[in-house]
């Protein structure tokens, strides 16, 4: 599902947000991306989400060759993935019901089934009451969670979310980490940039640790659930 191969990320400056990494991906797999503050979890995720290309290396998703990527492609691509933002990015002065639906429509859905499926994913984020309100009025966590299910609502091939539980406190995170565990065993893979690591280690999932742009494996297993 995702390969990096030799990624290089260089910034002006220049600043090498990411140096040499190697990653492969499994369709299926769910994994944690960990790292302090400025080690390049959010530069991997923009080279994920096309949003930016490597400066060097190649990096494939869902069978793109992201670097190659043309600008009308880019739209093609993203509809296999969905994406969390750590600023959420909501469209402000839109209700919950149309940040939601949104994907759906890029996508040409029917008008009956968006609002069927809209509805659905509204329930299991638990903001079904809140479909009419704008963005504006909502409370940071409500705005993640409208962030969390417009990346669902879609069924992506591949779910990416930076810092997803950030503003939630522990049982919310906890309802949300289930939505990501219910879409992954529907199929999608799941990547997620944390720095909760009580999280990291109750999940027992794979774990990427970024250090200074340098991508390293947790292969210890005394975290990982047994079988
Ligand atoms: N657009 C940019 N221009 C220049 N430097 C950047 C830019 N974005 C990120 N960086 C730098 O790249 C490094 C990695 O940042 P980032 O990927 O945001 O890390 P993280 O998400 O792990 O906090 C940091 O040193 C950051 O300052
Ligand atoms: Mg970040």
């Amino acid at each position: 599902m995702i390969s990096f191969s030799h990624v290089y990320k260089t910034y002006p400056g220049p600043v090498h947000a990411l140096m040499n990494v190697a990653l492969e991906v499994q369709k299926g797999e769910f994994l944690f991306l960990t790292g302090p503050s400025g080690s390049g979890k959010t530069t991997l995720f923009r080279m994920l989400s096309a949003f930016d290309k490597p400066t060097s290396g190649i990096v494939q998703v869902a069978g793109y060759n992201l670097g190659k990527l043309t600008f009308d492609q880019v739209p093609k691509y993203r509809r296999h993935i969905g994406v969390v933002f750590q600023d959420f990015r909501l469209l402000k002065g839109k209700t919950v019901y149309e940040n939601v639906a949104l994907p759906l429509q890029i996508m040409g859905g029917r008008f009956t089934q968006i609002k069927k499926t809209v509805s659905e994913m509204l329930d299991q984020v638990g903001l079904k009451f809140k479909y009419d309100q704008r963005i504006e009025q909502l409370s940071g966590g409500e705005q993640q969670r409208v962030a969390i299910a417009r990346a669902l609502v879609h069924r992506p091939e591949l779910l990416i979310a930076d810092e997803p539980t950030g503003n939630l406190d522990s049982d919310m995170s906890r309802e949300i980490v289930n939505l990501f565990e219910k879409a992954n065993a529907q199929g999608t893979t799941v990547v997620i940039a944390t720095h909760d690591s009580e999280l990291v280690k109750r999940m027992g999932k794979r774990v990427l640790t970024l250090k200074g742009g340098n991508l390293s494996e947790n292969l210890s297993l005394e975290n990982r659930s047994q079988p």
